[in-house]
């Protein structure tokens, strides 16, 4: 099955007002790689604006949370950002993991309500040095994925992270060995969990990924594009992962 490339950007914790305008050349770049499905997750209170300067562009949330409304100050359900004019977000991402101590169980939840207002889903999943140190990353990735996906998971609306944590914002990555092994796992796990429906699942790879890395490692076998941090904060970092996946 042909799945059409993703390169999805994540500004984390960055940016202001000022720095959407680095957004006109990446949604210009995005019309000119017209094969490559290109997305910007953005922290919350820049949704609005920068859903509104580029509206071509994919704008997307970095977390929200599993309720609908209700007491829980400070976070933002998926009818707040989709109302903000996000389209996807993002969930399970290891710094969630890591500093909110989310679970993979909450990621499943998180992906269920996004889905129930209408937003597309970037799932992540991997592993940390210490689990790959011991041997454990497929192990890790396969439990995550089967405590994370929803059971109504389909490519017309989720999409598959792979960031093994110690790869993230360190310039290290694993081998294109290392991530065609992880990736074909998870296309395994999903499809011992929804059948056929996985083929049409993408799978991104995270994880210092940058305009020079980016080739060979969108070319590896079953990586289906790319989840950007630290480059995507640029459009002259950004934009040659861009090219580099059509
Ligand atoms: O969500 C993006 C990832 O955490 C990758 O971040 O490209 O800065 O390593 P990075």
């Amino acid at each position: 099955m042909t799945r059409r490339k993703m390169v999805a950007g994540n500004w984390k914790m960055n940016g202001n007002l000022a720095l959407l305008a680095e957004l006109d050349a990446i949604a210009a770049a995005a019309a000119a790689h017209p094969g490559v499905d290109v997305a910007m997750a953005v922290p919350a209170t820049l949704i609005a604006p920068a859903a509104h300067r580029v509206p071509g562009l994919l704008i997307g949330a970095e977390d929200v949370h599993e309720a609908d409304s209700g007491a829980h100050t400070g976070c933002v359900s998926a009818a707040m950002v989709r109302e903000a004019g996000a389209r996807f977000t993002i969930v399970g991402h290891s710094e969630r993991r890591h500093d909110q101590h989310e679970t993979s169980q909450d990621a499943w939840a998180k992906a269920a309500a996004a889905h129930r207002h209408g937003l597309s889903v970037i799932l992540c999943c991997g592993e940390t040095g210490a689990e790959r140190d011991a041997g454990r990353a497929e192990r890790v990735v396969q439990a995550q994925i089967e405590k994370s996906l929803p059971e109504n998971a389909s490519g017309d609306w989720l999409t598959l992270a792979y960031e093994p944590r110690w790869a993230i914002g360190t310039g290290r990555t694993p081998t294109l060995e290392d991530i065609a092994a992880i990736h074909a796992i998870a296309r395994a796990k999903m499809r011992q969990l929804i059948g056929e429906a996985a083929d049409g699942v993408r799978i991104l790879y995270g994880g210092s990924v940058t305009g020079e890395n980016a080739r060979p490692i969108l070319a590896t076998p079953d990586v289906d594009g790319a989840l950007v941090g630290g480059a995507s904060l640029t459009a002259a970092k950004f934009v040659p992962i861009i090219a580099a996946a059509d």
